[in-house]
C-alpha cells in the first residue's frame, strides 16, 4: 500500500425527511445564494422543501445551471454573489450544479479578472466561499469530493478544478429525491459511479486488500440494486443504497494507498465538449476500448475484478481478464447505454485525432497509472471506440 493523509472535512446528513436539517447547518446570518439547475426541483417539491427549511434566513435565487455547467451562465451568478454580498452557497442539483457551485466558490475568492483562469491553468483552491450541497441525482460524488468539471461552450473546452478549499461544507443525501429522476439519468448515474470506482481499482494490483474490496463490493452494491432502482425508484432500501454507493464511490475513501488511472475521464470529458454526449455515456464508450488498448498492465486486476464481482472463475487469467472486460460492456448495455461513439454522433471522424492534439496542447503527455499514455495511444483507443 502506498503512503497516503486523508481528510475529508464534509458532513452528510442522509436519509428520509432530512432536507429539514438544513435550518441547523446553515451559518447564523447567512446571505444565502441558493443555486438550482432547469427547474426539476420545482416539479418535484424539492424547491418547496428547501424553502420551508430555510424561513428566516435571507435567500437569493439562481437557476438555470444546465448539465455540463456553462461558464458563461456561472458568470451571471458571479456577479450577483458580489453585487448582493453573498455569504454562503447553497447547491440543490446534481452534479451540474454542485460543480457549479464549487467553481463559484471558489470564483468568489479569486482575485484576478478572468476566471477561467482557475482552470485553464489548473490553479487549486486552498479556501473557497463556504457552502453546502442538497444532493437531487446519485451519480457524480460531487456532494462529497473536493472536484468540479466545468464547460465553457464558446471555446467547446471542458476542464477540471479543485482544491482542499471546495469540499462541501454539508450534504444532505435524501434517498426519496430518485423518485422523479428520468430513467436515462439514473441509468448515467449507476454508469458514472461503476467507472468512478474502475478508475480507482483498474489499474495492478498494490497490496491494498482493504482498498480493492471496498471497491469491490461498491461495483457488487450498483449491479445488485440497477434493476430495482429502475423498475421501482420508490423502492427505498434500493434507493439508499444506490445514493450511497455513488457517493461512496468518489469521495477520495477508496483511492488512498493505491494507483489510479481517470483516462477514461479524461477522454471521456473531450467526447462530451466535441458532441455534447452525456458525462457518463462517454465512459461507457471509452472504457471498454480503453481496457483493451492496456490489457497487458491492467489484466491482473482485471481477472480479479471477474473473479470477484462477476464471478467468472473458469480459464485462464488472461480469459478472465478478456471477459470482464466484456461482461462491463454488457452491463452497461443492459442499462440501455450504448458503447460505441457512431452511436452518438455521425460526426465522429477525426475525433480521436483532435483529442489527442487537444492533449499535446496541454502538455497532456502521460496519462493513466503508468502516466506513460502518450497522445498518440489516446488516439488509437479513441479510434477503438468509433
Ligand atoms: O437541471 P434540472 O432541471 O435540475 O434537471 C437535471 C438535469 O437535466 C436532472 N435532475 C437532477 N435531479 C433530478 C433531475 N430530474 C428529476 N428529478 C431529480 N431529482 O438531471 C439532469 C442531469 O443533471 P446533472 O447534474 O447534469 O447530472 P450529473 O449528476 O450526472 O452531473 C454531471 C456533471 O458532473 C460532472 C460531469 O462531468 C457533468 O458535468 N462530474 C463531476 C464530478 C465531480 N465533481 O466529482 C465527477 C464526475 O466524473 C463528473 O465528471
Ligand atoms: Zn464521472
Amino acid at each position: 500500500m502506498k503512503n497516503f493523509d486523508f481528510k475529508n472535512p464534509t458532513k452528510i446528513i442522509f436519509g428520509k425527511g432530512q432536507i429539514d436539517k438544513l435550518k441547523e447547518e446553515v451559518p447564523e446570518n447567512a446571505k444565502i445564494l441558493m443555486l438550482y439547475g432547469g427547474g426539476s426541483i420545482k416539479k418535484n417539491g424539492i424547491y418547496e422543501q428547501v424553502k420551508t427549511a430555510l424561513e428566516g434566513f435571507e435567500v437569493l435565487e439562481f437557476g438555470g445551471i444546465p448539465a455540463n455547467p456553462e461558464y458563461s451562465v456561472l458568470i451571471n451568478a458571479l456577479k450577483v454573489i458580489k453585487e448582493e454580498n453573498i455569504t454562503f452557497l447553497l447547491a440543490v442539483g446534481g452534479g451540474s450544479v454542485i460543480d457549479g457551485t464549487k467553481f463559484l466558490s471558489s470564483a468568489a475568492l479569486y482575485e484576478g479578472d478572468f476566471p477561467w483562469e482557475i482552470l485553464s491553468q489548473k490553479i487549486p483552491t486552498q479556501k473557497g466561499m463556504p457552502f453546502g450541497t442538497v444532493l437531487t441525482l446519485p451519480a457524480t460524488g460531487s456532494e462529497m469530493n473536493s472536484g468540479a468539471v466545468i464547460t465553457r461552450a464558446e471555446t467547446k473546452e471542458k476542464l477540471g478544478m479543485g482544491g482542499p478549499g471546495l469540499f462541501p461544507a454539508f450534504s444532505v443525501l435524501d434517498p426519496t429525491v430518485i423518485h422523479s429522476i428520468p430513467s436515462r439519468q439514473l441509468v448515467n448515474g449507476i454508469t458514472d459511479a461503476f467507472t468512478h470506482v474502475l478508475e480507482q481499482y483498474m489499474t495492478y494490483p498494490s497490496g491494498a486488500s482493504l482498498q480493492d474490496r471496498f471497491a469491490e463490493s461498491i461495483l457488487q452494491t450498483l449491479i445488485e440494486v440497477a434493476p430495482k432502482v429502475l423498475n421501482n425508484p420508490k423502492d427505498y432500501t434500493a434507493a439508499s443504497n444506490f445514493m450511497w454507493s455513488c457517493t461512496m464511490a468518489l469521495n477520495g475513501l477508496i483511492q488512498k494507498g493505491v494507483p489510479t488511472d481517470w483516462a477514461v475521464h479524461a477522454m471521456g470529458h473531450e467526447l462530451t465538449a466535441l458532441h455534447g454526449i452525456d458525462h457518463a455515456r462517454t465512459l461507457a464508450v471509452i472504457a471498454p476500448s480503453h481496457y483493451k488498448f492496456n490489457f497487458e498492465t491492467k489484466k491482473e486486476k482485471l481477472a480479479q475484478y471477474a473473479e470477484r464481482v462477476w464471478n467468472i472463475t473458469e480459464g485462464s487469467l488472461d480469459h478472465k481478464a478478456s471477459a470482464a472486460i466484456d461482461r462491463t460492456e454488457t452491463f452497461f448495455q443492459e442499462l440501455g447505454i450504448k458503447t460505441r461513439l457512431s452511436d452518438y454522433t455521425k460526426d465522429y471522424h477525426g475525433t480521436a485525432e483532435e483529442i489527442s492534439k487537444r492533449f499535446t496542447d496541454r502538455g497532456w503527455l502521460g496519462l493513466g497509472e503508468h502516466q506513460n499514455l502518450k497522445p498518440e495511444d489516446v488516439e488509437k483507443i479513441v479510434k477503438m471506440s468509433y
